[in-house]
């Protein structure tokens, strides 16, 4: 299987084998975490980040530094020279330059796919806009493949479906692996079309439901974020913001295994309880981003 020079742009890019073998690389690289790793020695990673993030921009750079390369990069546009005026593609024509492999996020939907066309090096979609985020899904996937040893599994996916760029990029993961999805949005707020015709074309199982039914049928809740930032008019979030909320109480009913996963952050859709119940997994999302990540890295710069 080949990953040495090839862009990480959207989950659909990639077939189930080769799925597959991203999850298997980065199980083999978690159980090298406590060695001293130096397959990246010598190599740069520029984090170019447009949109505000705590988890992907960190665990990148750790993923880098633990394999023993280096990071470059900037945190916010404002510091960058499109505060000038310059164009995305002078920006990431100058940092193909600097590194040998470009993280970046970007609020424009596409912006990935532009960069990578210009770009001598990989990109790694870190997320643009409400499109796409297919290293948070490989890390769902390592997440659910490891609490459920399977990837066939029913899962309920709760919140803004229609501005979520992570469960955009989930629920086609999970359908190409024959998952059920259940779907649960506040109104509005729905899957888009397009996605749900591509949910189709997979065979997969899509029906949409309460918040109280998908809680006693799934196997995972996946739980997301309202996305303020992407909303038109401030005055539509006003009306869906806080529709959902998961607490102990919300989940009496639950399968005594259901996970309940969220990409983060969370802002009150999950409440603190939740934390000590023993369906809570989204710190384990956050620890299980490390080894995915460093695999990733490893296998587009051909050291995996
Ligand atoms: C998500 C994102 O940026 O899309 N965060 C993340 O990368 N874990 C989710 C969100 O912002 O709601």
């Amino acid at each position: 299987m080949e990953f040495e020079g090839r862009d990480i742009i959207s989950i659909r890019d990639f077939s189930l084998e080769e799925i597959r073998y991203i999850l298997d690389s980065a199980l083999r690289m978690e159980a090298r975490m406590a060695e001293e790793l130096c397959l990246l020695e010598g190599r740069i990673l520029a984090c170019l980040f447009f949109e505000p993030s705590t988890r992907t921009r960190l665990s990148f750079e750790t993923a880098m530094k633990r394999l023993g390369g280096r990071v470059i990069g900037f945190s916010k546009a404002g510091v960058a020279s499109v505060a000038k005026g310059e164009n995305l593609t002078d920006t990431i024509k100058t940092v193909a330059n600097y590194a040998d492999v470009i993280v970046m996020r970007h609020p424009r939907e596409g912006a990935a796919r532009l960069a990578a066309e210009v770009s001598d090096v990989p990109v790694i979609n870190a997320g643009d806009g409400s499109n796409q985020h297919p290293t948070q899904t490989l890390l769902d996937l390592y997440t659910i493949k490891k609490e459920k040893g399977r990837l066939d599994v029913t899962t309920a996916i709760v919140g803004d479906l229609k501005y979520g760029r992570t469960v955009h990029s989930l629920a086609h993961a999970l359908a190409m692996f024959g998952a059920g999805l259940i779907l649960v949005s506040p109104p509005g707020l729905e899957m888009p079309p397009e996605v749900l015709s591509d949910l189709r074309e997979l065979g997969a199982e899509v029906t949409r439901s309460s918040l109280e039914e998908a809680v006693r049928e799934a196997e995972v809740l996946y739980v997301t974020r309202i996305q303020k930032e992407r909303f038109p008019d401030p005055e539509e979030y006003e009306k869906v913001k806080g529709a959902y909320k998961i607490t102990p109480e919300t989940l009496t009913k639950a399968r005594e295994d259901l996970i309940v996963m969220h990409p983060l952050p969370r802002v009150d859709e999950i409440s603190p309880e939740v934390d000590l119940t023993r369906h809570a997994r989204y710190f384990q999302q956050v620890r299980n981003g490390i080894p995915v990540r460093m695999a990733l890295l490893a296998l587009v710069l051909g050291a995996e």
